[in-house]
C-alpha cells in the first residue's frame, strides 16, 4: 500500500464530491448524529446524544491521523453545494496492505443511491490509488441497507460474528464483508469511468 499523498485528494462521482472534513462540517455532523435510529447503526465510537466538541475532536482527530497514515475521512456533499451530508471513513493497515471502511448519511439523504455511488469511488481509490491489497467492511445484523451497498460495490459477504458486539445491554451479529483486489479486478464494472 502506498504512503498517503501530502494533502487528501477530493474525489468526485457523478452526483458527489468526496473532500477533507474541515472546521465549517461541526454543525452538519452534529445534526445529523441527533437522530437516534442513526445512532442505533453505528458503534460506541459516535457518542449518542452527540456534542459540538465530540464533532471538533473527530475532526481534529481525522487531520492527525491522515498525516499518520492511519485513516482517511472523506466528506460526503452534493456536488453543487458544500453543506456535508455523511462521511466515508478508512482505516488503514498498511502492515496488512488492507483497508477497512465505515460510512453514514443523514436521514434526510437515505435511498436515493447516495453511499452506493460514493462507497464505489472509494474502493476504487483504494486499489488504483493507494495500491491496496484488500478492503474490508462490516455492519451489524440487521442493517439491510449498509449490506446492499457493500454488495453493489463489489465487496463479498465473509461471514457472520455471532453476538460478537455488545450495545449497551444488547448483543449484535456482525456481518463481515470483504474483497481482495484481484477478485475487484475481474470485476470490469468497477473499474474507473465516467460517473
Ligand atoms: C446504510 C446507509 C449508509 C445507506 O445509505 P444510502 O445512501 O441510503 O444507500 P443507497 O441509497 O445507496 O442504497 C443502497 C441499497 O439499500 C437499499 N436501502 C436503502 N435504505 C434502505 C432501508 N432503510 N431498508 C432497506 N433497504 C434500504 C436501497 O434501496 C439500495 O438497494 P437497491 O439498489 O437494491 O434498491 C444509510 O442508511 C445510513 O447512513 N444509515 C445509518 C448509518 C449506517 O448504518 N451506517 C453503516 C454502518 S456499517
Amino acid at each position: 500500500m502506498k504512503k498517503l499523498p501530502k494533502y487528501q485528494v477530493t474525489l468526485s462521482t457523478q452526483r458527489l464530491k468526496l473532500r477533507p472534513l474541515s472546521g465549517s462540517d461541526v454543525e452538519s455532523i452534529v445534526t445529523i448524529h441527533r437522530d437516534k435510529e442513526m445512532s442505533e447503526m453505528l458503534s460506541d465510537s459516535v457518542p449518542f446524544p452527540y456534542t459540538k466538541d465530540d464533532a471538533i475532536l473527530f475532526i481534529n482527530k481525522s487531520h492527525k491521523n491522515y498525516k499518520e497514515n492511519e485513516n482517511i475521512e472523506f466528506g460526503i456533499t452534493l456536488k453543487d453545494d458544500d453543506t456535508l451530508i455523511g462521511i466515508i471513513g478508512l482505516d488503514l493497515n498498511p502492515k496488512d496492505d488492507h483497508v477497512t471502511l465505515a460510512f453514514w448519511i443523514g436521514k434526510a439523504w437515505w435511498g436515493e443511491g447516495y453511499m452506493s455511488e460514493a462507497v464505489a469511488e472509494v474502493v476504487r481509490y483504494c486499489f488504483e490509488e493507494l495500491d491496496t491489497h484488500r478492503v474490508a467492511s462490516h455492519h451489524f445484523h440487521p442493517n439491510i441497507a449498509s449490506g446492499k451497498v457493500m454488495q453493489k460495490v463489489g465487496l463479498l459477504c465473509e461471514g457472520r460474528r455471532k453476538e460478537h458486539y455488545k450495545k449497551g445491554d444488547a448483543f449484535f451479529d456482525i456481518i463481515d464483508y470483504g474483497v481482495v483486489e484481484r477478485e475487484w479486478k475481474k470485476e470490469s464494472k468497477w473499474q474507473k469511468k465516467e460517473r
